[in-house]
């Protein structure tokens, strides 16, 4: 796994084998890392894709944030680091956050947006806030009620919450604690780059209402609904979400973004 030294932190990241010119950036969200993301995005033949592990996650060195917009920094530095000219930002949940508090700054490299089960608010339950502090695997137990739609696989929730049963339950607290800050409901009509919203049709943590609520406000912005998906529809429903990140990244090239 390729790595690049920001600072103090080493940052690891996966990297597709495309030679497009546009570069797509997975943002995974809170407790995750780029397992969040499936490896069939880097066969899109429009973008090149580097998926980080944010600091403090994955194989990536350094600490958590536990604020949005120290994230968004860290993305800035990633960007810079990498020498990247033109890139897609996609965002999962917190990492949804990112990428829009990333585009309210609007860097020249950013071409394009896809916010995937996220909103512009982000409140988190008591239960898995205090939890993680108090009774971690308990807390771990409720995220992980709450992330999967019906038909998510068995090896695909297992792998998940292991993987979230191993991270320090300080980063994930702080991750969720930086959703539950987070809110931008006034501010998203700001948002003025080519955008595509995604939901799963039966996220519980961040339903397609609040999908409707970004595209409703973000000029030009489209909304796939993804059916019987949940929270991680990426990797539930890896085809249909794979296909409508595909399509708008034809979309942008077309109009020469
Ligand atoms: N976009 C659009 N609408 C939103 C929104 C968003 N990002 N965030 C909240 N709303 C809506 C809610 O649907 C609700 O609408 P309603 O009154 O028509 O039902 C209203 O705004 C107020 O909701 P909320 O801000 O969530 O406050 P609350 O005090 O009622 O509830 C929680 C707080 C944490 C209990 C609740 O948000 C919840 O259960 N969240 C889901 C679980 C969770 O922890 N998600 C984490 C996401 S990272």
């Amino acid at each position: 796994m390729p790595f690049v030294r920001i600072g103090s932190e080493t940052i690891c990241y996966e990297v597709g084998d495309s030679n497009a010119q546009t570069a797509l950036i997975p943002i995974h969200g809170s407790g995750g890392s780029s397992a969040h993301w499936p490896h069939e995005l880097t066969a899109i033949p429009t973008l090149r894709v580097y998926t980080p592990d944010l600091p403090g996650h994955g194989r990536s060195t350094g600490n958590g944030r536990n604020r949005v917009e120290d994230y968004a920094d860290f993305i800035d530095a990633f960007v810079t680091a990498l020498d990247l000219r033109r890139v897609i930002l996609m965002g999962h949940s917190l990492g949804g956050a990112v990428a829009m508090t990333s585009a309210l700054r609007a860097p020249a490299w950013l071409s394009g947006l896809v916010l995937v089960g996220t909103g512009a608010r982000l409140r988190v339950t008591r239960a898995i806030l205090d939890g993680l502090l108090s009774e971690p695997e308990k807390a771990v137990d409720i995220i992980c009620e709450l992330l999967f739609g019906p038909t998510a696989t068995p090896s695909v929730i297992e792998s998940i919450r292991a993987r979230l049963l191993t991270t320090d339950p300080r980063i994930i607290h702080g991750d969720f604690y930086a959703c539950d800050q987070f809110d931008i409901m006034n501010r998203i009509g700001e948002i003025i780059c080519p955008t595509l919203v995604i939901s799963g049709a039966e996220d519980k943590l961040t339903p397609p209402k609040y999908g409707d609520f970004m595209c409703g406000r973000i000029p030009g912005a489209k909304h796939t609904v993804i059916a019987g998906a949940g929270h991680l529809m990426a990797l539930e429903k890896t085809a249909d979400f794979v296909a409508a990140v595909s399509g708008f990244s034809a979309a942008l090239q077309a109009t020469g973004k």
